[in-house]
């Protein structure tokens, strides 16, 4: 899978894409990532990538041809959809990461200062994805949690599947507890059940943890749920 990031700042990419599964993916070649700077497609002396915005206010807009040239040139090799990141945008789930993984290609673009000019959003863009109701500085930190969702998701990159499949939101609700040795910590003990190699129990246990957790942390995924 290629992903292209359209950002101010590629530098911020380097180390993200060396470390951990995303570097796994990239290293073994199961998602390349190329970063374009916007900068480049700007062309006065001071490169400028930003404006005060029309009817005033606080706040600089991200000028539309730096943007126009930018999405273009990538849009030219690669058809693929745009997704604009911003607070504005969808909130982003399993779900659209699910999609989003199965793709061949996509475009990212990550915004700064008080958004990008409008009309780029009108007639360029394909998709407007938000992480969360808050607002970051600029979009390279949401594009990372998009990749990073999108890799580990990639067949091949982690080494069990069914892995990902039971991680919380896959299926809707948080995940269960985990343990792992020793069997007593700090006088703790792992619960019995989970030694007790009857995998029907286990697997009833961990499904009534999950729905329990669910309860407390996020009722809100347990109201479109058949639970
Ligand atoms: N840019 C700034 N804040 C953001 C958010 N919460 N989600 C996506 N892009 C953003």
């Amino acid at each position: 899978m290629k992903i292209h990031v359209l950002t101010l700042f590629p530098d911020l990419f380097q180390n993200f894409l060396q470390e951990g599964t995303v570097g796994i993916a990239v290293k073994q070649g199961i998602i390349a990532v190329e970063t374009v700077n916007i900068r480049d497609f700007t062309h006065d002396r001071h490169r400028t990538a930003d404006d005060y915005p029309y009817g005033g206010g606080a706040g600089m807009v991200m000028k539309p041809e730096p943007l126009f040239e930018a999405i273009q040139s990538v849009k030219a090799d690669t058809p693929a959809p745009v997704v604009y990141l911003t607070p504005q945008g969808r909130l982003l789930n399993q779900k659209i990461m699910t999609e989003y993984s199965g793709m061949k290609s996509i475009i990212l673009l990550c915004g700064h200062y008080k958004e990008i000019d409008q009309r780029i959003r009108d007639t360029l863009i394909d998709d407007e994805l938000s992480i969360g109701d808050y607002v970051l500085s600029g979009g390279e930190i949401p594009a990372m949690v998009l990749i990073d969702g999108i890799a580990r998701l990639q067949d091949g990159v982690l080494n069990d599947i069914d892995s990902a499949l039971t991680d919380s939101h896959q299926q809707g609700i948080l995940g269960c507890p985990h343990y792992t040795r020793p069997a007593e910590f700090m006088g703790k003990k792992v619960p019995s059940v989970l030694l007790s190699g009857n995998h029907q129990k286990i697997e009833a246990w961990r499904r009534e943890k999950a729905l329990e957790l669910t309860r407390k942390n996020r009722p809100d995924l347990l109201k479109n749920s058949d639970e």
